[in-house]
């Protein structure tokens, strides 16, 4: 580990002592704001952000020299750097080169997946709950969404999945870890799901949060690219490696895939971007600090729920999704006046909330006036 994490990490456990000291004593928002020196006080318009399942930590340091030198030379373009972020992502991930693109985000390959698989017209089956953005462009483009409910736990069924198909079907999207339930799917039968259905309709898998999963039960499916056309995973570099304003993200899939993928393409990324993902994905202490972090925070909010007899799903991913028992925007809106901001209602679970990971000291600060508020 560097210096500087390890400094890093010593202050911020420092901080999350103190506060522990601070929040049992008293828990306003104007203590929290001291305590993490966050210039600005707390409040309703500067909450801390427990939303969109951002990294609390921000872009590695290392990464974020690089991307404020690269800038100097964003002048120019510069695409052939691309081709030394694919090389390394090819070798991290052992698949080939030429199975790989880069672009502005996942979400550019989710919306170039839709388009794809809505141009033929047809079904695109997703569970339901999950990302919605797959969706947006197939329907736009004339596909039809099946969406097939999460089962009683609320993890997804592939046997349900594979209920919903028809001679219609053009395209299954999974998300796994899902979201906005961070629910993960058992490897042996998706990859056996994935053999099967990929015969009959593409099959687009976001690995959105692949990088925090802890479960031996769970893989990626990059392996399966090269011999099957018909799969798509998706990744991005706006979670563990904090980049989701610099917009990194990859579509694997094979080569003849590839190239009907890239017409739907609708944009590319900058070259300081691509510089500050290839130190990030270099970096693996840096990773794993952001995960081991992630994990403790979870503790944190799993330790309330058993308290205050919350139901909630195991987390696979940086955010939890738990039953308030009551609205879920009324507890976005209670929290919202001291400073915390939650994730959004999500259908069909009105009183199901999405609290997305920050610092374990910003995690004591939400539990203590959770409490305060509902407990
Ligand atoms: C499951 C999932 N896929 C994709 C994305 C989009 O990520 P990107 O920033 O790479 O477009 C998100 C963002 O929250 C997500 O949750």
């Amino acid at each position: 580990m560097t210096n500087n994490i390890t400094r890093r990490e010593w202050l911020v456990g420092t901080t999350a002592v103190a506060g522990g000291m601070v929040l049992n004593s008293s828990v306003s928002a104007q203590n929290m704001s001291e305590m993490m020196n966050m210039g600005a006080p707390i409040s309703k318009d500067n909450p801390i952000r427990y939303t969109n399942n951002e990294n609390p930590y921000g872009i590695n340091p290392k990464a974020m020299k690089v991307i404020l030198e690269a800038y100097k030379k964003a002048h120019l373009y510069n695409f052939t750097i691309r081709r030394e972020l694919i090389d390394l992502i090819a070798g991290i991930e052992k698949i080939p080169s030429e199975c790989i693109a880069v672009g502005a985000g996942s979400g550019e390959y989710l919306m170039a997946s839709g388009a794809l698989a809505g141009i033929t017209g047809g079904d695109v089956i997703v569970p339901h709950p999950t990302f919605a953005a797959i969706t947006r462009s197939a329907s736009a483009l004339g596909a039809n969404i099946i969406r097939v409910p999460v089962e009683d736990d609320l993890s997804i069924s592939l046997e349900s999945m594979r209920k919903a198909m028809t001679n219609n079907t053009t395209c299954v999207y999974l998300c796994n870890p899902n979201n906005p339930i961070p629910s993960i799917i058992e490897k042996t039968s998706l990859e056996q799901f994935c053999l099967e259905v990929s015969k009959k309709a593409m099959l687009v898998i976001d690995e959105a949060y692949f990088e925090y999963v802890r479960d031996d039960g769970y893989s990626t499916m990059a392996h399966l690219v090269k011999d099957n056309p018909n799969i798509i995973i998706l990744r991005t570099a706006s979670k563990i490696h904090g980049f989701a304003n610099v917009r990194i993200g990859f579509a694997f899939t094979h080569p003849d895939t590839m190239k009907k993928l890239m017409t739907f393409r609708s944009g590319t990324t900058s070259y300081p971007a691509i510089m500050g993902a290839i130190a990030s994905y270099k970096d693996t202490e840096y990773q794993k600090f952001i995960v081991d972090k992630n994990y403790e925070s979870l503790g944190i909010l799993y330790k309330m729920f058993k308290e205050l007899d919350m139901p909630y799903v195991n987390a696979h991913a940086n955010f939890v999704y738990a039953n308030a028992g009551r609205d879920a925007m009324e507890v976005r809106s209670k929290l919202l006046e001291s400073g915390i901001l939650i994730g959004r209602k999500y259908d069909p679970f009105p009183n199901w909330i999405r609290i997305s990971t920050a610092k374990p000291e910003e995690m004591e600060y939400l539990v203590n006036i959770y409490k305060r508020d509902f407990g």
